[in-house]
């Protein structure tokens, strides 16, 4: 069975082919086209995929889009809905996308194929926006079974899940919803110092090593409400992105030593300090204090049918882990507690430093530069 797997109309559009449960092709639209994150409908992607997967005439059995979009475009107006006439610039500027295309996915991806010359197949799916996420890591990986966390700006309403993995299977078992979500919080960050959002994050994490973490506190104080089982609540007087076209506002600006940098301009001391926080603190911090991600491993154990925690760190085989620590030149005295040990060590160590700047100077197209 022969089943095309489609993504478009947000950011790097892209495609891949499964036959008979086997990967055999998958692209990124931009790598064609040589447009950054190029969200078109991936034709060349597609046309890349059927040919290396050698699908003849007759097409594929399925298509399968990457989300449900009618769920997001019902959260979308839920949420004007909620923050009334102060939304109303927002609204009108995301709704021609949806009436021109987003909310017409079948009939997009119809034309697309009939472009390429491929019939459309019978069956089209659309799977949860997390589900793909999930599936996109679990499925390849070399796990049998593991439990799986998903961390994400949002998708349909989900911005970060919880579930496991097992053989062919994906079960999603809790999920923590818009607005509260940790990507939207790093895009924030990224629109603060000045970058693009779902574009500059990568820059931002190139700062990361240059910074001091003196905004942790605030961060912690301020931005998020921890919760014992794990989920967090973000607190939105500081954010405009409920209703607004940016991401941070007054408040936010007050919170971290004025306002946002403006794009191009000199990137200063304090962006190089919200950098560092976002990337090293934020990581190191969180799963050393026990708090995002190790409330999560914990809250498993306590929900019937999920992997424990030992299992869930385990999910990285204990001697795989030394050979990779190993070849990135990290030497491991052990592996407990696992997660404190690597991370610090990958975080604030040399790796940081040069993942930063590769990921700052260098393209990864470029085969000698990975
Ligand atoms: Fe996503």
């Amino acid at each position: 069975m022969k089943i095309l797997g489609i993504s478009a109309f947000y950011h790097d559009s892209a495609a891949a082919l499964v036959v008979d449960g086997k990967l055999v092709a998958a692209a990124q639209e931009e790598r064609f086209t040589r447009k950054k994150h190029d969200a078109a409908f991936p034709e060349r992607s597609i046309a890349y995929c059927l040919q290396r997967g050698d699908v003849g005439r007759k097409g594929v059995d399925a298509v399968v889009y990457y989300d449900k979009p009618i769920t997001t475009f019902v959260r979308l107006l839920k949420t004007y809905l909620r923050v009334g006439p102060k939304g109303i610039r927002s609204f009108s500027s995301a709704m021609p996308a949806w009436t021109r295309e987003k909310l017409w996915i079948p009939y997009e991806i119809e034309r697309g194929l009939q472009r390429i010359g491929t019939p459309m197949p019978k069956d089209l799916w659309f799977t949860e926006h997390h589900e793909s996420h999930a599936a996109s890591a679990f499925f390849p990986s070399p796990f049998e079974s593991a439990a799986i966390l998903t961390f994400d700006g949002v998708g349909e309403w989900a911005t970060s899940s919880v579930g496991v993995g097992r053989g062919n299977h994906i079960e999603l078992q809790r999920q923590l919803n818009f607005p509260n979500s940790l990507g939207l919080l790093y895009s924030a960050f990224t629109y603060f110092c000045g970058f693009r959002v779902n574009s500059g994050e990568y820059k931002l994490m190139g700062l990361a090593p240059y910074g001091r973490p003196i905004y942790a506190d605030a961060i912690r104080e301020h931005l998020l409400d921890l919760r014992p089982d794990g989920s967090f609540r973000m607190e939105m007087k500081y954010f405009n992105y409920l209703s607004g076209l940016t991401m941070t506002n007054r408040r936010f600006a007050d919170l971290f030593g004025g306002p946002a940098r403006k794009p191009e301009s000199e990137i200063t001391q304090r962006e190089l300090d919200l950098a560092d926080e976002k990337l090293l603190r934020r990581i190191s911090r969180l799963l050393d204090q026990g708090d995002i991600l190790f409330e999560i491993g914990e809250a498993q154990e306590r929900h019937p049918g999920l992997l424990r925690p030992e299992e869930l760190a385990g999910a990285a085989d204990d001697e795989i882990l030394a050979r990779d620590l190993e070849t990135v030149g990290v030497l491991e005295d052990h592996l407990e507690p696992r997660f404190r040990g690597i991370g610090e060590r990958l975080f604030e160590q040399q790796i940081a430093r040069a993942l930063g700047r590769a990921a700052a100077d260098a393209s990864p197209q470029l085969v000698e530069l990975r």
